[in-house]
């Protein structure tokens, strides 16, 4: 399925929450009635974090909240803008620019998801899903961080194949029925020692061709990791979608200050602007090699 391109809006928003989380980062609840309804998992806004600075920044959607006609954003403080985003807030008003982007793509038949989250790139896959699950999708969800996860975490009681005890799951998800596992390089009880890219090979191991034939990845976090997500693709016959990374500057087509090579045809690749033509892209299309 293909998902609608919906047009780029310039608004202004109020904060109705700015919520500090354990490893410097932070959940943003804006109030954007008109927005809202149009944000689905993959797109994402661009603010503006301070007057001061010419550049917006580009946040992916986490999620919104019907209730209070609000869309929330998880971001980690890095530099600058996010520091200064860091200092609001309740009543503050801030202007944005969305939602801007292609979604993931929900392939017909949907077949079972695999989410492959890489830190903060946890954000967009969250809102996936929590929206598979509302279509009955068979989804998990593997997470590798390193800085410190940004929810709650407990024992699962959701079975994940191979698995000799249980392993620690992001509780809001294991609440909805979606299993979710966590991988990091220090040792950690319940948690994957090693890659998350090493957690979702020996996922895929377990599963037979007929269920392996049907899995979609869907995959975001840094740039080596997706890499390496699409080299156990290859060595599983798998494909999937993979949300991009790029600075950017206009945030709307303009400029192309955010290209990525995409592959067009076999051997052949171009450039594509990440703001625009993606964040999204085919995980095996991404020539990964040219971003290395
Ligand atoms: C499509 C997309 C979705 C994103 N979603 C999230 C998210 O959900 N949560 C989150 O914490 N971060 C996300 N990022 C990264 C986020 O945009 C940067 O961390 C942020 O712009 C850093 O701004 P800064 O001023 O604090 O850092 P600085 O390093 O001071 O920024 C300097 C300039 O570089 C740009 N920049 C720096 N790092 C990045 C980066 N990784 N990607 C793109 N531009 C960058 C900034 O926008 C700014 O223009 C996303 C990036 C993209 C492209
Ligand atoms: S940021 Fe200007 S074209 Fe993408």
């Amino acid at each position: 399925m293909v998902p609608e391109r919906h047009k780029i809006r310039s608004t202004r928003v109020r904060v109705l929450f700015n919520r500090p989380l354990p490893g410097d980062q932070y959940l943003l609840r804006l109030h954007a009635p008109s927005l809202y309804p149009l944000m689905q998992p993959g797109h994402f806004v661009h603010l503006e974090s301070h007057a001061s600075l010419t550049l917006p920044r580009p946040f992916s959607v986490l999620g919104v909240d019907q209730e209070e006609g609000a869309i929330d954003l998880l971001y980690k403080v890095v530099g600058q803008g996010t520091r200064l985003m860091a200092e609001w807030r309740k009543g503050d008003v801030v202007r944005l620019l969305g939602p801007v982007g292609n979604p993931f793509a929900v392939n017909d038949p949907p077949g079972r998801a695999v989410l492959v989250a890489g830190g903060i790139g946890l954000a967009p896959l969250d809102f996936l899903a929590r929206h598979l699950a509302t279509i009955n999708v068979p989804t998990v969800l593997m997470v590798g961080s390193e800085g410190g996860l940004p929810f709650p975490v407990a024992t699962s009681r959701l079975s994940w194949p191979g698995e000799v005890s249980p392993g620690m799951a992001l509780s809001h998800l294991e609440s909805l029925g979606i299993p979710s596992r966590l991988a990091s390089l220090s040792e950690q009880p319940g948690v994957y020692r090693g890659f998350v890219t090493e957690l979702l090979a020996d996922y895929l191991r377990t599963l037979d061709p007929g269920h392996l034939s049907g899995v979609t990845l869907y995959v975001c976090g840094p740039t080596p990791m997706m890499a390496a997500v699409a080299h156990v693709a290859r060595e599983f016959g798998v494909d999937g979608q993979a949300s991009l990374e790029e600075h950017m500057a206009c945030g709307f087509g303009g400029c192309a200050g955010c290209v990525a090579p995409i592959r067009i045809k076999p051997g052949d690749w171009g450039y594509r602007r990440v703001c625009v033509d993606g964040p999204v892209f085919p995980l095996l299309n991404v020539a990964w090699e040219q971003l290395s």
